[in-house]
């Protein structure tokens, strides 16, 4: 872990090897090591231990010309797609990520999703939630796939990417079917909470090592309507072990489970190139009873109890 990835853990969030940035209003209160922290490197740090197999692409390669590498991406974006054509958007961000190494959800895993939504039934979904943005790739699918009365709500922490997402939508012309809050994931199951939303397809792929109270947070507080459709990215690259033991153990109590193989592209190499093995999990909610009497014994410690309506 690099120095200043150290002294930013108060303020911040360790995903996928990234800093996640929380909002100016979020940082924390005052000293040196607040400022290093609000000032660190913003972006793109990679973490040596967790994904030693991107470093060669992203070290030094972090800020250029001013630009982050997904601001590059957006100018890529924006020069080689028609606006308004998000197949060609699709296509522009997966052509970037051929020769940098970004963590949007990509060219396979979409397909995968894509199928298993259609198969899930799109008239099954008025609410669609993705914790983790990122560069709304995936969003900007889920618009092309679901039907243009499903809401679409995509949850991002680092201010930055919410600015960089925005366009990419706007670019792609579903600006106006998406809306972006950039809070933590924590802070818009508060929000779900208050204005009623529940969700009936969630695409989990933000910070790993909390995807278990995220899910716990989601049911406790009754935001997941029976049969959602859970998709979890990154099983197993970087991979959640913890969180794959304790949902497959819920099997036929809370959810109905399926682990489906996939990859992840090694940049540099491409889409036809070198790949590590991946793995989604995709389940779907079975309903409140059983997981609220199950919940109530069992996992009281792992969530903030603040935010639990029992
Ligand atoms: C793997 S990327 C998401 C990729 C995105 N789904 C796409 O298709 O482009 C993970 C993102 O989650 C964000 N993130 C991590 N933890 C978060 C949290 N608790 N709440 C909201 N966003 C979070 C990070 O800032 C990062 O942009």
């Amino acid at each position: 872990m690099s120095e200043s990835m150290a002294n930013y853990a108060p303020g911040g969030l360790e995903c996928w090897g990234s800093i996640v940035t929380p909002r100016k209003d979020d940082a924390p209160a005052g000293g040196d090591e607040a400022k290093d922290a609000t000032n660190a490197k913003e972006l793109g740090e990679v973490s040596y231990a967790t994904v030693p197999l991107m470093l060669a692409t992203e070290v030094g390669n972090l800020i250029y010309h001013g630009k982050t590498k997904e601001e590059r991406m957006l100018d890529y974006v924006k020069e080689n797609a028609t606006a308004s054509n998000s197949a060609q958007v699709l296509e522009a961000i997966d052509k970037f990520c051929d020769d940098n190494w970004m963590m949007n959800f990509g060219d396979a895993k979409g397909k995968i999703v894509d199928d298993l939504i259609r198969a899930h039934g799109v008239h099954n979904i008025k609410t669609a939630v993705e914790f983790g943005g990122y560069v709304g790739y995936a969003t900007v699918r889920l618009a092309g796939v679901l039907l243009p009365t499903t809401a679409i709500h995509t949850i991002e922490a680092t201010e930055r990417f919410c600015d960089t997402m925005k366009s990419i939508y706007d670019h792609a012309g579903c600006g106006d079917r998406i809306k972006i809050h950039n809070v933590y994931s924590s802070e818009f199951i508060k929000t779900m909470v208050a204005e009623g939303i529940k969700a009936d397809y969630m695409l989990f792929d933000h910070q790993l090592s909390i995807y278990t109270e995220d899910i716990v947070l989601l049911i406790k507080n009754k935001v997941l309507n029976p049969g959602c459709l859970i998709v979890h990215d990154n099983v197993l690259f970087p991979g959640c072990p913890d969180h794959k033991k304790w949902m497959l153990e819920q099997e036929g109590v809370l959810f109905e489970n399926r682990i489906i193989k996939t990859h992840v592209d090694i940049p540099g190499h491409g889409r036809q190139g070198k790949q590590t093995p991946d793995e989604l999990l995709v389940s779907k909610y079975i309903g409140h009873d059983k997981a609220i009497v199950f919940l109530s014994e069992d996992l009281l410690g792992k969530v903030n109890s603040s935010i639990v309506h029992l």
